[in-house]
């Protein structure tokens, strides 16, 4: 249920942690081609943000076996509100623990969705200061556009895959304040919701498994606001074999302009060229896409959202890209969930 009364207790998305097999690939993605700078390093892990990331990291890379998403936090809007938010988490089956935090970031509050994603909330942070080489002349701009690749501005928001859409949803609405945007249904089961705090669109997304998986990423977009950004970005990606598996072109969902790509360690990333719809009204009403009207929501241009990975791939998976895509080939489409 959508519940305006903690609407704005959730400031924004804050940081995703990627877990890659290929850690220099991944670095060399985010660093050489999407332009981030790296702030931190510790253990196994590499810590990213884009110049006009505010806190000292949006993006943490770290080494592990198999791709997949590490973890993503929230970051709420005062410290009252992190005690609300977690206290009211903590009534509910979905309990989860404080932590120390992680460089950067303070007391952190981490629990995991129904379809166990690990999910965090966290309010203190350390703002980014740039050295004085890195000082850029826009006040609003924590550090200077860098002169590598096409680079990134910020993180934007957070796509999950569930085996259970409607649960997810429902936990980011009751316990965090979300509201539906959009969503999408086929028949009387949701397969696709699209959720915010504030006046974008969507902040987290959640779209459903169609393999039955539980708890897998399907992508991070980063965000550059030009939608020439995409088109060059994808020249940027076939020149350096960045594996491209849908667009540029534009979604009716959110209004997003969308890249849709393939890091070097298997996680699928999104490259978000325009804010899409704003939102500004209070007692804005949901909207809900039929399956009948899916193509204008998938892609207004006709970009083709490949079944075979789209619909199918997400991390962790029990087989990389390259095995998921020869099994869907030699396979076929696999089985509808069972749930
Ligand atoms: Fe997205």
């Amino acid at each position: 249920m959508n519940d305006p009364s903690i609407r704005h207790e959730i400031a924004h998305l804050a940081r995703v942690e990627l877990y890659t097999p290929n850690p220099d690939g991944t670095l060399w993605f985010f660093t050489e081609l999407l332009g981030m700078y790296e702030t931190h390093r510790a253990g196994q892990s590499v810590y990213l943000r884009g110049y006009e990331d505010p806190y000292q990291w949006s993006i943490k890379v770290t080494e592990a076996p198999r791709a997949g998403m590490g973890h993503a936090a929230l970051r709420t809007s005062s410290a009252e509100a992190l005690e609300r938010r977690a206290a009211s988490l903590k009534d509910s089956p979905l309990a989860g623990k404080w932590s120390d935090g992680d460089f950067g970031f303070g007391q952190t509050y981490e629990f995991a969705s129904p379809d166990g994603h690990n999910l965090s909330l966290v309010w203190e942070v350390e703002k980014y200061q740039a050295p004085p080489e890195l000082r850029s002349k826009i006040l609003t701009r924590p550090s200077k556009r860098p002169l590598k690749g096409l680079p990134v501005k910020r993180i934007d928001h957070l796509n999950l895959m569930a085996s259970d859409v409607t649960a997810v949803k429902e936990t980011m609405e009751r316990h965090l304040g979300f509201q539906t945007r959009e969503r999408v249904v086929d028949g009387n089961v949701e397969i696709g919701a699209w959720m915010s705090t504030n006046l974008l669109g969507h902040e987290v997304a959640c779209m459903r498994d169609t393999l039955g998986e539980r708890g897998r990423f399907h992508h991070v977009a980063m965000y550059y606001g030009i939608p020439q950004h995409n088109i060059d970005a994808a020249e940027i990606f076939r020149e350096y074999d960045i594996e491209i598996e849908a667009g540029p072109d534009k979604h009716g969902i959110t209004q997003g302009s969308f890249l849709y790509v393939f890091e070097p360690g298997g996680n699928r990333i999104e490259l978000f060229a325009d804010a899409g719809i704003l939102q500004f009204e209070p007692d804005y009403e949901t909207r809900t896409w039929q399956m009948a009207d899916i193509d204008t929501g998938l892609a207004i241009g006709g970009a083709h959202l490949p079944w075979e990975t789209y619909f199918t791939y997400g991390t962790p998976s029990k087989r990389t890209l390259e095995e998921h895509k020869a099994e869907f080939a030699t396979a076929g489409p696999p089985p509808p969930p069972t749930h």
